[in-house]
């Protein structure tokens, strides 16, 4: 009766990877449970979280083929593309399809961006890929569109592209407090990116030590014209969480990353942590927290619980 927060399937967003050139569901070492799907599979998977009440899924590619610019992110025919348009017509208008707008899984250096001469994305030049990808996603049947790349003006730029192209009604979830972290470790694991050379993204994400530069971040793309902000991780950040809920009204999403729910595996496979409680106290945490929106590897099992 005097419980403050309570979880509902339609907090939950299943963060998903659909895998061009399969037949067969791979599974992802790293991340027990998860798997780079098949269309077909991930089709029934869908269909799965769907009849458990998912309201909306987010989509990553792993292509075949990567190349410097990443161009199989907004070719019509890319996986993420045609996966979309898969559970379009799967699921009508009974599901939020959200898409992750970068290029990362798709280049061959494993870089958000285009390179410049220093071997570092190149912002501007990266934002009209970045606006291609947008207009592609949206052409394929994306409800929301989610940069993750964390270039300067990205919001704005995809916004714009968005206008322009008849898409006004499709929503920008920005990743605005991404975080430098050490804990996308098994993400990339599941799409197949190494960064060139041992290098990292803290060229252009968050500094972990900076919560005052995460709330600028927040402020910056709502200016932009987003409708949902993110932070990410979310464990660690839950101050930044708090903060955000506190100035600002728009929907608040959070993002329980890779490293997240790997390291609560991999301490309940040794019998350490029970798993299931675990993942609802991380999830309600977060959403105690202030987050309206939690996207989580978890989703299935806590969908499943709550049933
Ligand atoms: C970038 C992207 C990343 C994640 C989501 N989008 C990885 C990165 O920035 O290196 C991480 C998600 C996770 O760890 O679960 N496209």
């Amino acid at each position: 009766m005097v419980r403050e927060t309570r979880l509902h399937p339609d907090d939950l967003i299943a963060p998903l990877f659909v895998r061009e050139g399969i037949d067969e569901p791979q599974p992802i070492g790293s991340l027990p449970g998860q798997f780079q799907h098949s269309r077909a599979s991930l089709r029934e998977e869908v269909r799965q979280l769907k009849d458990l009440g998912v309201p909306a899924v987010i989509l990553f590619g792993v292509p075949e083929h990567k190349d410097a610019e990443g161009s199989e992110a907004w070719n019509p025919d890319g996986v993420v593309q045609l996966a979309l348009q898969d559970l379009r017509d799967d699921h009508g208008n009974d599901l939020v399809l959200i898409a992750d707008l970068c290029v990362d899984e798709y280049t061959d250096h494993g870089h958000c961006g285009v390179l410049d001469d220093t071997g570092q994305p190149d912002n501007d030049a990266t934002l009209e890929l970045y606006e291609q990808i947008a207009v592609a996603q949206a052409t394929a049947g994306a409800d929301i569109v989610a940069p993750s790349g964390m270039m300067d003006g990205q919001v704005f730029a995809i916004r714009e592209a968005l206008d322009e192209t008849g898409f006004d009604d499709i929503a920008v979830l920005a990743y605005a407090a991404k975080f430098a972290t050490a804990l996308y470790g098994p993400f990339r694991d599941a799409v197949d990116v190494q960064i060139v050379g041992g290098g990292d993204r803290k060229g252009y994400q968050q500094d972990v030590a900076n919560a005052r530069e995460a709330m600028e971040e927040i402020r910056e793309d709502i200016g932009e014209g987003a409708d949902i902000v993110m932070v990410k991780p979310a464990m660690p950040y839950l101050d930044v969480i708090a903060r955000a809920r506190a100035e600002v009204d728009i929907p608040i999403a959070a993002y329980h990353v890779s490293g997240e729910y790997a390291m609560v595996h991999a301490a309940a496979e040794r019998g350490w942590l029970d798993l299931e409680a675990v993942a609802f106290e991380h999830t309600l945490a977060i959403k105690r927290a202030g987050a309206d929106l939690i996207l989580t590897y978890f989703a299935r099992l806590l969908l499943e619980e709550l049933q």
